[in-house]
């Protein structure tokens, strides 16, 4: 090769060869950036490249891993249905797999502009309205009797034990906005995080409504999920979504960023959680009397959106809209 491309490649960050060397051929400059990276990781190209020599080609079905994917899917009864329940369950999961991957984003050290700010949460919106959309796969897609049958199989699991739900919540907004309200008055202006954590709002999901106690599907999620539940509340305390809007510059919290903030909080914390709701009682008071959900808890109270009033961005609503929060 040719010594002037070499000693300028050294002394480029980005170069743009074929430009500034004309008669360079694109395979000529990637082999160049080949040798470049591999020579800055001191590794031997040539065993990278017969490698490439070697190497299958991909296909679709091992880059989506399909074979494991459809493994995952292991019902307890043979009721048909259970299946659509399942899977559902699994697509979701994905969905706010997929929020969170955005958020993530959204909330990096050292924060991010405006404009990337409004991208991710353009997204994590989308993937929730999706959720929100297609839940009709579970509200009328399902025998009610044989759902009666197979939700007995899955006591005391709940859908309450998502951990991606509540790492959500974490990216999103303050502790404060995910204390019970109950302890909000008392707890107004505290900055204990430790004392915060201690009353977050779905412990009461965990509650044995007769006894008071916190049921088995509480206690096995708080020794699974809790330690990485209180690091990530700590390490979000000043990098959660809000604080992100916070430490915009002015002329960057433009209008649309915050109609789309507002909108991402009516679809995550009230439209999800109604049709969510409205399907629990499509089954569960499907019959002559209304069942207990699998995870104990007063779900008919508590599934209600305007119970809680869990809203991650209270500042950015109107008096109006914040009194009617999460009404039908
Ligand atoms: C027939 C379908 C469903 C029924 C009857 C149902 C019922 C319930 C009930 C009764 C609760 C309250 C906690 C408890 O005592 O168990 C709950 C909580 C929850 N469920 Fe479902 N659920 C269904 C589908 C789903 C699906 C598909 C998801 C998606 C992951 C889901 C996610 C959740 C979450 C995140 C909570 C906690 C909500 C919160 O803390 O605000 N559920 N569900």
């Amino acid at each position: 090769m040719n010594s002037d491309i070499n000693q300028h490649l050294h002394e480029m960050k980005k170069p743009n060869l074929t430009h500034q060397f004309p008669t360079m051929t694109r395979k000529e400059e990637l082999l160049l950036h080949l040798e470049e990276k591999y020579a800055t990781e001191e590794q031997p190209i040539e065993a990278y490249l017969e490698g490439l020599l070697h190497a299958k080609a991909i296909n679709y079905w091992d880059y989506i891993q399909v074979d494991a994917l459809f493994s995952l899917q292991k019902t307890r009864t043979h009721f048909p249905d259970e299946m659509i329940f399942l899977m559902y369950h699994q697509v979701t999961e994905l969905l706010l797999k997929l929020v969170t991957h955005e958020l993530e984003q959204a909330t990096a050290e050292g924060g991010v502009s405006g404009s990337v700010l409004f991208e991710k949460i353009k997204r994590a919106k989308r993937y929730t309205e999706v959720a929100q959309m297609s839940f009709d796969v579970m509200r009328e897609g399902m025998d009610p009797a044989q759902y009666g049958k197979f939700r007995h199989t899955l006591t005391p699991a709940s859908g309450f034990q998502s951990a991606t739900f509540r790492e959500i919540e974490f990216y999103c907004t303050d502790l404060w906005n995910l204390v019970m309200n109950r302890k909000k008055d008392e707890l107004k202006g505290s900055e204990d995080h430790d004392e915060l954590f201690k009353w977050i709002y779905w412990q009461m999901a965990g509650l044995d409504h007769k006894t008071g106690k916190k049921s088995l599907t509480l206690k096995q999620f708080e020794e699974k999920y809790m330690k990485t539940f209180r690091k990530l509340a700590h390490r979000y305390q000043k990098r959660n979504l809000w604080q992100q809007y916070l430490s915009l510059p002015q002329d960057e919290k433009t209008p649309e960023l915050i109609a789309l903030m507002k909108e991402f909080d009516q679809i995550f914390n009230v439209k999800w959680p109604l049709v969510h709701l409205r399907t629990a009682e499509h089954y569960l008071e499907h019959g002559k009397e209304v069942k207990a959900a699998t995870g104990g808890s007063e779900w008919k109270k508590y599934l209600h959106p305007s119970y809680q009033r869990r809203m991650f961005f209270p500042e950015l609503l109107s008096k109006e809209e914040f009194e009617n929060w999460g009404k039908d």
